[in-house]
């Protein structure tokens, strides 16, 4: 019998403790519509939260300490509340426990005065390393947790800063808000229009459903890191334009700069800043033309969104480009990979009565060209972080 991930926090935390819990607290993965890699440069983003969970069952102790389990590991982490200290911490416990323990210090940061110590217990059914931000899922929803367990009262942007500053600074992996943003506010059926400067959100109806179509994830299975490599580079390259074109960062250029930034920037540079500015401008387009005429005439801006990914910025595999091709070839409204890059997931738009063709050509793609079969999955637009129970 399958059991839910709430189901199994519980019983976690039971197993733990002995006892039940106080509460269980839950927060999404999310999908990127469209707006890669444009969240660290200050620009347009326009993600939605998915149905896929994590939960963290929460109790309070009588002495000062901080205990973690997950489904994900046999490893219970145990650290006294004033020995949390990151990034010291990061070598001396397993990955998986840095983003709750992360999370906990940078709530803890400048409030001397929180002493009582927690038990979580944490389960999830969000796909790791697939590009849809277990770990945000994770981070929203011990944030949520703690923040109402400590009495801090921090609003959802507060805790998603909180989200981000463990990433970066605990985890160390130099990623931007946009995925602790969305786990925070999205809503079902919504997209989140999120100005990463400003951090206005806007909630924007998706209305897939009522216009007759899903969305596809395709999980290449291809695992990746943004703690490494590629992410770091790409971030780096971003900086280096910025600065060599006199802007506080990308999003203060517009597609009418980029002639001056072909004179200026080298070809390499040149091409990771044109990504960054013409997905700005399509992030914008996509919402408008999505008010305007509806889900089915963005295909056109999901698929230059992945060529420029592919051509420009160089974050795709070929996995994820036969996945597009493959979609597109199928009859899918439009295809792009989401997240990152350098493996995890793509996303198709399909019409209900072309989902099983668009499925159907991604796998047999796959396997002629010898790639370990894809995990291809529909996600809906669904709810932000909340109190379970
Ligand atoms: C990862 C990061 C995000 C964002 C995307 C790329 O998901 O966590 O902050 O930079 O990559 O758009």
């Amino acid at each position: 019998m399958s059991t839910t991930p709430e189901a199994s926090a519980r019983a976690l935390f039971t197993e733990l403790t002995g006892a039940e819990p106080a509460g269980v607290w839950s927060s999404p993965g999310r999908v990127n519509l469209i707006g890669e890699h444009t969240d660290y440069n200050d620009g347009f983003v326009f993600p939605f939260a998915i149905e896929h969970r994590t939960f963290v069952a929460l109790g309070t102790r009588a002495d000062d300490r901080i205990r973690v389990a997950s489904t994900f590991d046999s490893e219970v982490v145990e650290v006294a509340l004033s020995d949390l200290v990151f990034p010291a911490l990061r070598d001396e416990v397993p990955e998986w426990a840095t983003y709750p323990l992360g999370v906990a210090w940078a709530l803890l940061q400048g409030r001397d005065a929180v002493t009582t110590g927690v038990d979580l217990a944490i389960a999830s059914d969000v796909p790791v390393g697939a590009g849809l931000s277990s770990s945000a899922a994770i981070e929203g929803a011990v944030a949520s947790a703690l923040n109402d367990t400590w009495g801090l009262g921090l609003d959802r942007v507060a805790l998603a800063q909180i989200g981000r500053t463990a990433e970066n600074e605990a985890v160390g992996a130099p990623t931007g808000i946009m995925d602790q943003m969305t786990s925070m506010l999205g809503r079902a059926d919504a997209a989140i229009f999120l100005d990463c400067r400003s951090l206005d959100a806007e909630v924007v109806d998706l209305g897939f459903a009522a216009a007759g179509l899903e969305l596809l994830v395709i999980d290449t299975q291809v695992k990746h890191s943004h703690s490494t490599g590629g992410y770091r580079e790409r971030r780096a390259s971003c900086e280096l334009g910025a600065s060599t074109m006199g802007v506080p960062a990308l999003r203060d250029l517009t597609v009418d700069d980029l002639p001056r930034a072909e004179e200026l920037l080298d070809d390499v540079t040149f091409r990771r800043v044109r990504h960054v500015v013409t997905e700005d401008q399509r992030v914008l387009d996509t919402v408008r033309t999505l008010r305007e005429q509806g889900p089915e005439a963005i295909g056109d801006l999901l698929v230059a969104s992945h060529a420029s990914m592919r051509d420009d910025f160089e974050i795709s595999v070929p996995e994820l480009d036969t996945a597009v091709e493959a979609a597109l070839s199928a009859g899918a409204v439009g295809a792009r990979m989401t997240g990152g890059g350098f493996g995890g997931a793509a996303i198709a738009l399909v019409a209900h009565d072309r989902a099983e063709a668009v499925r159907d050509a991604v796998t047999s793609a796959f396997t002629a060209s010898g790639f370990h079969a894809p995990h291809i999955f529909t996600v809906t637009p669904s709810e932000g972080a909340r109190r379970d129970s």
